[in-house]
């Protein structure tokens, strides 16, 4: 383990993003699922709007994120317009672009050409002149890293994003990136994979990266860590502990799929929830305090579809800290269950 992280006061406290001069809150709201265009715009805007009276002034997005593709961030839009005007500097807002966007080669992936416009497709519908972190969402095996590196850079250097970082790198190349972007005199702020109980790969050590993990990486290279899906989409809640409710992320057939909800990994499921009830916390809540035990992860970025599951997963950094004991019963059921869906999808983790 590590020291205990600095803390700054504040609703929701906040973690220095690596060696910059970023601090953000430990808990941050994704708008990957629940704000497509079938949610009402209402229940939208009120789950942004608890977040951010909570003090989860962090909010992550993509120029993906709906359906369709775009959809979140016309909704962020629209509330920066009318509710969130004169808090826009208060908060930290986030896009990304690596998946497919629009049709034909410069609609995805990590050349310059595609990154740049859809960084100014994101500002166009979020309404902005500039997003505090614009990021690279996946490495592309295709693209010259000094090109997409280098556009991350150009973001920089019209002012058009105030930080950058690379989403669903490995530690290797997330230790190239680091390296090129040195080269190149354009600063990495930030890298988001994916980690929870069931998907710990970033803690695992890379073989390409010298034996060390990508948290490893992070560190060393002053990069805050901002972890996604910290509740496994939502099995590490009390969502599917006795089936799958109609109104769930699983039951809708999505990227839950049916088959991590299997036999084993339900098992391994309810016996974390076992150590949750013995503290007094959801498994939700233990999911996140687990997930920011080790201080080099900045941030947990989580989705929630209601303001009550927000309001349950914030109240999780009020319980007791993690005891050793704890942290070993977890350990035995804290296992990789084969849910990192965006492994494959990031040609190389
Ligand atoms: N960089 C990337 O490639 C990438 C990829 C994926 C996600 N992300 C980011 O990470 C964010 C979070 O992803 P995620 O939505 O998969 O995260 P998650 O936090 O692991 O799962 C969220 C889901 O868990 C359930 N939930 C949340 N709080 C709950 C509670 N207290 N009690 C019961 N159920 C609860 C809800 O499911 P129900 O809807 O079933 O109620 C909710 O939609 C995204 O919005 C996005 O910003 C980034």
């Amino acid at each position: 383990m590590h020291d205990a992280p600095p803390l700054a006061p504040g609703p929701v406290p906040l973690r220095r993003c690596g060696d910059s001069g970023l601090w953000l809150p430990v808990v941050t709201l994704g708008l990957w699922q629940n704000f497509g265009a079938s949610t009402p715009f209402d229940a939208q805007r009120a789950l942004v709007l608890r977040a951010v009276e909570l003090g989860v002034t962090h909010l992550d997005l993509a120029n993906n994120y709906g359906p369709p593709p775009g959809a979140a961030e016309l909704t962020m839009g629209r509330l920066l317009a009318r509710d969130l005007a004169s808090r826009r500097d208060e908060l930290v807002l986030t896009t990304k672009a690596g998946y497919r966007q629009w049709p034909g080669p410069y609609g995805e992936h990590g050349s310059r050409k595609y990154l740049l416009a859809s960084l100014d497709q994101s500002l166009r519908r979020l309404g902005l002149d500039h997003i505090d972190v614009f990021y690279s969402h996946r490495f592309d095996p295709r693209t010259p890293l000094e090109e997409t590196i280098g556009a991350l850079g150009s973001a920089l250097a019209s002012g058009r994003a105030r930080a950058v970082g690379i989403s669903s790198y490995s530690a290797a190349r997330t230790a190239q990136a680091l390296d090129v972007a040195r080269d190149l005199g354009v600063r990495l702020t930030v890298c988001q994979p994916s980690y929870s109980m069931l998907n710990r790969w970033i803690e695992r050590p890379d073989p390409a990266a010298d034996g060390r993990s990508l948290l490893d990486v992070a560190a060393q290279g002053g990069l805050g860590v901002a972890a996604f899906s910290p509740l496994a989409q939502g099995m590490l809640t009390d969502r599917y502990l006795t089936g799958v409710p109609a109104d769930s992320r699983a039951a809708r057939g999505g990227p839950l799929r049916a088959s991590y909800l299997s036999e084993e990994n339900l098992a391994h499921v309810l016996a974390l929830d076992v150590v949750a009830r013995a503290r007094g916390q959801s498994l939700a809540q233990l999911a996140i305090l687990w997930a920011l035990r080790d201080p080099r992860v900045t941030t947990v970025v989580l989705g929630a579809r209601t303001p009550a599951q927000l309001e349950e997963n914030v109240a999780a950094l009020g319980g007791p800290p993690l005891a050793e004991a704890e942290l070993e019963a977890i350990d035995a059921d804290a296992v990789d269950a084969g849910v990192n869906l965006w492994g494959p999808r990031s040609s190389d983790l």
